[in-house]
């Protein structure tokens, strides 16, 4: 019972001050990843994607992101605790449905924003349920977030009448750390069932996506567990130098359109260790994102990791930079995608899949510039994007379908500077596995199987 009280007056914020300087001496794993791009790649054959210093950028995000990473740790033991009172929140602990906790966090969020020293906001262990809710920014310094509890969505769907598309908002907030062991819950049940992807006789609306970092700079989210999301789990849109490590994503591989992460017109984001399985992407990178680093990734269920899709009605689309390296894929419908409508334009450049496990999963490798997502189907068009220099390296494991490796490139825009290095794709269950070829113009190196007929 004591704990218990203890617990429930913990909901604090914290001041303290801002933490300056970092560690320079550490080893800076971004540092020998630049040195590595150098010599593991042919530049001789694919000059353009040493060149355009694609991923030098990332350099920018350590030291931008580093003093974060210390924030809520340094503060917490040598500042004092203001406790903001967690009675006068009237914060619940029986997560029932009466139970609505978002005033409690405005209030908190407000004065975590508005302090001059910065803030820790704790989420102690209890379930909290929350409506949609923006954490609006910019604050006047550093913030953490520490969820410890458990925070649950609303799930009356007029509760979101005023913005369908958002649950927890973060909005141009920089300087921000996003952490603590909790779990977020999207509640999606509800939203899932009124999809018009599972009960084909519903109109097609957008439902809430879980977590929105929105105009966010200098942004750590980690440890934390993020689940059954009401559409995508975690999405990041126009923000830049992103942290991501340590999430737990998970959906039933039945819910639809559950992206785990989703990164559009976001650049320097890194995302590392973590488990992703939902009802569709892992991870999904769309337009306007360059240098996303993806590193340490479980995957499955779902339809993997993908680029795109990109130039839907005939939009002018473009992604580069993207490495993800050190993955393990199991029973996804993809493995590692690219997908583009026709009739789009712009550039998919300079990316890179290196260190990939799969097992039994449909479409290992693949890009797919004939992508048609819509009931009637999609027209010959002249136009497409042009997909060029992606490297596929050292890439091994099962394949559940016949076709292994698919270019399905376009006519007018084939896909140049595609690099085959040590793949191993085996059909599971004993029978050849096939690569299917279609104006792809590639090199191989090592033993590459299976092989262009
Ligand atoms: C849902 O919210 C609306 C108003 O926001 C309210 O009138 C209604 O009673 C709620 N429904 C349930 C089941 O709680
Ligand atoms: C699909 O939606 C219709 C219209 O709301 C509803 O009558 C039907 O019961 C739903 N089907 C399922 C399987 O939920
Ligand atoms: C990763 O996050 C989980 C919570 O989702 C936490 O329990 C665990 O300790 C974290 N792991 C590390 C290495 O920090
Ligand atoms: C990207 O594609 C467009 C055509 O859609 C082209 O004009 C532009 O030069 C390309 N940019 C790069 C960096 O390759």
């Amino acid at each position: 019972m004591a704990l218990q009280r203890a617990l429930l007056y913990s909901f604090f914020i914290i001041s303290i001050s801002i933490i300056s300087s970092y560690s320079c001496s550490q080893e800076d794993p971004l540092n020998n990843y630049l040195e590595e791009q150098a010599s593991g790649y042919d530049s001789q054959a694919y000059p353009s994607y040493i060149e355009d210093g694609g991923f030098k950028d990332l350099i920018k995000l350590r030291s931008d992101v580093l003093v974060l990473q210390t924030f809520s740790k340094e503060g917490s033991k040598s500042t004092p605790v203001i406790t903001v009172g967690v009675r006068d929140f009237g914060v619940k602990d029986d997560g029932g449905d009466d139970t609505d906790d978002t005033e409690t966090f405005e209030r908190a969020w407000k004065e975590a924003c508005s302090s001059p020293e910065g803030a820790i906001i704790v989420v102690p262990e209890y379930t909290y349920r929350l409506k949609p809710i923006r954490f609006q920014g910019p604050c006047k310094s550093n913030i953490a977030l520490q969820v410890h509890g458990t925070i649950e969505a609303s799930c009356n769907q007029s509760d979101y009448k005023k913005d369908s598309r958002h649950w927890l908002l973060f909005d141009s907030v920089d300087n921000l750390l996003v952490e603590g062991g909790g779990t977020i819950d999207g509640n999606g049940k509800i939203w899932w069932e009124n999809s018009c992807k599972v009960n084909k006789s519903l109109p097609c609306k957008e439902a809430p996506t879980a977590v929105t970092f929105f105009e966010c700079q200098n942004l750590i989210v980690k440890d934390l567990k993020i689940q059954n999301a009401q559409q995508m789990h975690v999405t990041f849109k126009k923000s830049n130098h992103v942290l991501v490590s340590n999430l737990t994503v998970i959906s039933p591989e039945e819910s639809p359109n559950t992206d785990g992460i989703h990164i559009t017109k976001t650049q320097n984001i890194q995302i590392t260790d973590s488990v992703i399985g939902t009802g569709d992407d892992c991870i999904s990178i769309v337009s306007g994102s360059h240098n996303v680093q993806a590193t340490g990734i479980t995957c499955g269920p779902g339809h993997g990791i993908s680029i795109g899709s990109l130039g839907a009605h005939d939009s002018k689309d473009h992604v580069s930079g993207v490495t993800v390296k050190g993955a393990k894929l199991s029973g996804t419908a993809n493995g590692v995608r690219i997908k583009t409508w026709q009739g789009g334009s712009g550039n998919v450049s300079n990316i890179k899949f290196q260190n990939i496990e799969m097992n039994k999963v449909t479409n290992p490798i693949i890009i797919d510039q004939n992508y048609c997502d819509q009931d009637k189907p999609c027209k010959q068009q002249k136009s497409a994007l042009q997909v060029k220099n992606v490297m596929y390296k050292n890439i091994k494991g099962t394949s559940a379908s016949e076709v292994a490796m698919r270019f399905d490139c376009s006519k007018a825009y084939p896909c140049q500077g595609i690099l085959l290095q040590d793949i191993n794709l085996e059909r599971a269950g004993d029978r050849t596995a096939k690569a299917l070829c279609n104006n792809v113009k590639l090199a191989t190196l090592g033993v590459v199987y299976p092989k262009c007929s």
